[in-house]
C-alpha cells in the first residue's frame, strides 16, 4: 500500500476541514497547503502540520512529488483554471462544487481527467451523510420498490447566503440545490432528467447583492418519475453556518421520510441564547469524532487515490447536475419549462 502526498489549495472553511482530515489519515505521507490569506495559512499550518505552507498555489501544482490536489479556493471562478492546471500536471483532483462555471469548461476538465488517467471528483459532500446513504441503500436493496417521487427542502442562514452570493453570481440552484440534485439524480440512475421548471423569489437578498432568496425546481425524468427541490439562503441566524434539510423518497413499495433539519441538538446558554450545534453542511470536529460528512468524504478521496479505488462522485455526474441547475436558472428567468439537453441557444442565453 502506497502512502500519498497531498496538496490543498485554499484552506478557508472547507479547506481547513480537509487539511485536518489529511493530517489524521495514515495514508497521507506529506501534506502541503496553499492559502493566500497569510493569517489563515498560519492557523491551518499550526493545526495540520503540513511539510510546506505557501501563499502561492503554484508551489503545489509545480511540485512533482505531490500525487493529489484538493481545490477548496473561492471564488468559484477559480475552480476551472485551478483544476485545469492540476489535472494538466497529472495530479489526481478533488474539486469542491461547482465543477466549473460553464458546461464547456466542465467538459474540458472531464476530458482532461480521462486523457491524464487520473482520479477526478467533485465535492458533493451530502452523499457521505449517513441519512442520505440510507436512502440510497433502501433504493438499491428494493426496500422502497421503484422510485416514484422525491422532495427535498434545504435552507441555510442569510449570513452564509450573503457570503456565497456576494462572491460570485451563482444562484441558490447552483450553490445549494446542487447537492440535492446530485443526490436525487444519483438515486434515480439510470433514468435521465428531460424537463426542468423552476421559480425564484426576490425579497431579502436582492437589496444586498441582487441575488434570489430561493429557487424551487421540479425535475421530470425520462421514466416519468418527478421530483422537487427547494433551496434557499435567507434563514435568520441560529448558529454559525446553520443548515436545515428535510427529504422524502417515495417508492412503489415504501417511503422514507428523513429529518436532517438539525433541530435535534439545542444548546441554550445565558451568554448566547439558543444555538444549534453540529448543524452546518460540512460538519465540525467534536472532540474525537467529526460530526458531518466532510471528513469521511475527504478520507474516501484519499483512499481512492492511494488504493486505486473508484471515486463515488464522477465528474460526468457533476456535469449532468450542472446542466440541470443551469436549466433551472434559465427556466426561472423565462418563466417556462426547459427541455434537456440544453441547446446552443439556451447555452448562449446564459454565457452571452
Ligand atoms: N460541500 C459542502 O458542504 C460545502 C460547504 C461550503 C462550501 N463548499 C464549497 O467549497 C468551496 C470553499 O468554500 P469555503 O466556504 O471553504 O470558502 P472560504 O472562502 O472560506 O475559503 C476559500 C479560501 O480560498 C482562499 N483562496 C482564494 N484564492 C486563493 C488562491 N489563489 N490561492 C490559495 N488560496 C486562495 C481564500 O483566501 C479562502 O481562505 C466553495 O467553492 C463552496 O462551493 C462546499
Amino acid at each position: 500500500m502506497d502512502r500519498i502526498n497531498v496538496g490543498i489549495i485554499g484552506t478557508g472553511w472547507c479547506g481547513g476541514i480537509r487539511a485536518d482530515a489529511c493530517f489524521a489519515n495514515p495514508l497521507v505521507a506529506d501534506l502541503h497547503i496553499a492559502e493566500n490569506r497569510e493569517e489563515r495559512l498560519r492557523e491551518v499550518e499550526a493545526a495540520a502540520h503540513p511539510v510546506s505552507a505557501s501563499t502561492d498555489y503554484r508551489v503545489i501544482i509545480d511540485n512533482p512529488d505531490i500525487d493529489a490536489v484538493m481545490i477548496s479556493a473561492t471564488p468559484e471562478t477559480l475552480h476551472y483554471p485551478m483544476a485545469r492546471e492540476a489535472l494538466s500536471a497529472g495530479k489526481h483532483v478533488f474539486l469542491e462544487k461547482p465543477i466549473a462555471i460553464t458546461l464547456a469548461e466542465a467538459d474540458e476538465l472531464v476530458t482532461l481527467s480521462h486523457e491524464k488517467k487520473v482520479k477526478f471528483t467533485i465535492g458533493y459532500s451530502q452523499r457521505f451523510n449517513p441519512k442520505y446513504a440510507y436512502i440510497k441503500r433502501c433504493l438499491e436493496d428494493g426496500t422502497l420498490g421503484e422510485p416514484v417521487s422525491a422532495l427535498v427542502s434545504r435552507h441555510i442562514t442569510r449570513s452564509l447566503g450573503k457570503k456565497i452570493s456576494g462572491r460570485v453570481k451563482l444562484s441558490p440552484a447552483a450553490m445549494e440545490a446542487t447537492h440535492d440534485l446530485d443526490f436525487v439524480l444519483w438515486c434515480l440512475e439510470p433514468a435521465k432528467p428531460i424537463r426542468i421548471y423552476a421559480q425564484t423569489v426576490y425579497k431579502v437578498m436582492q437589496e444586498i447583492n441582487g441575488a434570489p432568496d430561493c429557487t424551487w425546481i421540479i425535475v421530470t425524468m425520462d421514466n416519468g418519475v418527478s421530483f422537487t427541490i427547494g433551496a434557499g439562503w435567507i434563514l435568520p441566524l441560529g448558529y454559525p453556518n446553520f443548515s436545515t434539510t428535510t427529504l422524502e423518497m417515495v417508492g412503489t413499495k415504501g417511503a422514507l421520510l428523513i429529518d436532517d433539519s438539525h433541530r435535534d441538538v439545542v444548546l441554550n446558554t445565558v451568554d448566547n441564547g439558543i444555538q444549534f450545534p453540529m448543524s452546518s453542511m460540512p460538519g465540525e470536529q467534536v472532540g474525537h469524532v467529526f460530526a458531518g460528512p466532510m471528513a469521511n468524504e475527504t478520507h474516501h478521496f484519499i483512499e481512492a487515490v492511494a488504493l486505486d479505488k473508484p471515486v463515488l462522485v464522477t465528474p460526468e455526474q457533476a456535469r449532468k447536475v450542472m446542466e440541470v441547475y443551469i436549466a433551472a436558472d434559465i427556466s426561472a428567468e423565462r418563466n417556462e419549462p426547459v427541455t434537456l439537453p440544453l441547446n446552443d441557444a439556451d447555452i448562449s442565453s446564459i454565457t452571452g
